[in-house]
């Protein structure tokens, strides 16, 4: 059985999920560094090109290797631009379980990007990798998240009180930590029957997986 996650891409209808490059480093600074990433992630702010660097050649590659997860960019399959990442940690090879997480750059939200690459990696994740549990963690005013999990057939399980750490942006340009509930969702490989069509007539959305 697998313990390490394979350096792969998965194309979908629109987009291309690789590994993240050093010639990322640019696009991944400009994303992180904004309201909603400071908000509702651990990404430190200002996020600077150094961490980027570090995180593309040694966290990320780190990750992959002890088999804890794997670090996705998201890429316009058209315009090869970085649009996100989608990030799996906390992987068990046991269970044969992940925890699922994805940002999306400020400019390309509200196209359905994160629900399609969302899709895609827990299609190619149970498809491929044979995993049978897929989680994922919003915050409990996190309504954009929260609909990309229920868009790609996640089940809301329960409520963590008091387990999340949210951030505040202040006047002064300061981040303050404000403690708020988690939202537990997961995915089954049964949830996801039916859910490419769904969002194909959300959306005008086509999934399919071509992961190599
Ligand atoms: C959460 C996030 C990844 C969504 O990315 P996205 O590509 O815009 O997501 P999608 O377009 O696939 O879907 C977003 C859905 O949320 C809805 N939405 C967005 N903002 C919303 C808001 N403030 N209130 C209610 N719904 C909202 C959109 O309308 C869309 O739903 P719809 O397709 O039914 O209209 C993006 O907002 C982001 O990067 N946020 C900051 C980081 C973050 O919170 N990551 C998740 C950590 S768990």
């Amino acid at each position: 059985m697998t313990s390490t996650f394979p350096n792969i891409s998965i194309s979908t209808e629109r987009l291309v999920l690789r590994p993240l490059d050093e010639d990322d480093i640019p696009a991944l600074t400009e994303m992180m560094n904004d309201e909603q990433v400071g908000s509702w992630t651990d990404v430190p702010q200002p996020y600077t090109e150094a961490r980027a660097r570090r995180w593309i050649t040694e966290y990320a590659p780190d990750e992959r290797t002890s088999g804890r997860g794997l670090d996705l960019a998201v890429t316009e399959f058209l315009t090869q631009r970085l649009v996100g990442i989608v990030q799996l940690t906390k992987t068990d090879w046991h269970i044969r379980s992940t925890e699922l997480s994805y940002i999306i750059a400020p400019w390309a939200r509200g196209e359905g990007y994160a629900s399609e690459a969302a899709l895609a990696t827990a299609q190619w994740l149970f498809g491929d990798q044979k995993l049978e549990r897929i989680e994922l963690r919003t915050a409990a005013d996190n309504t954009a998240s929260q609909q990309v999990a229920q868009k790609i057939g996640c089940i809301s399980e329960g409520v963590l009180r008091g387990a999340c750490i949210a951030h505040v942006h202040g006047d002064d340009g300061t981040w303050t930590d404000v403690r708020t509930d988690f939202i537990v969702w997961s995915l089954l490989p049964e949830d996801l029957e039916g859910t490419a069509e769904q969002l194909e007539d959300v959306d005008g959305f086509t999934s399919f997986a071509d992961w190599n």
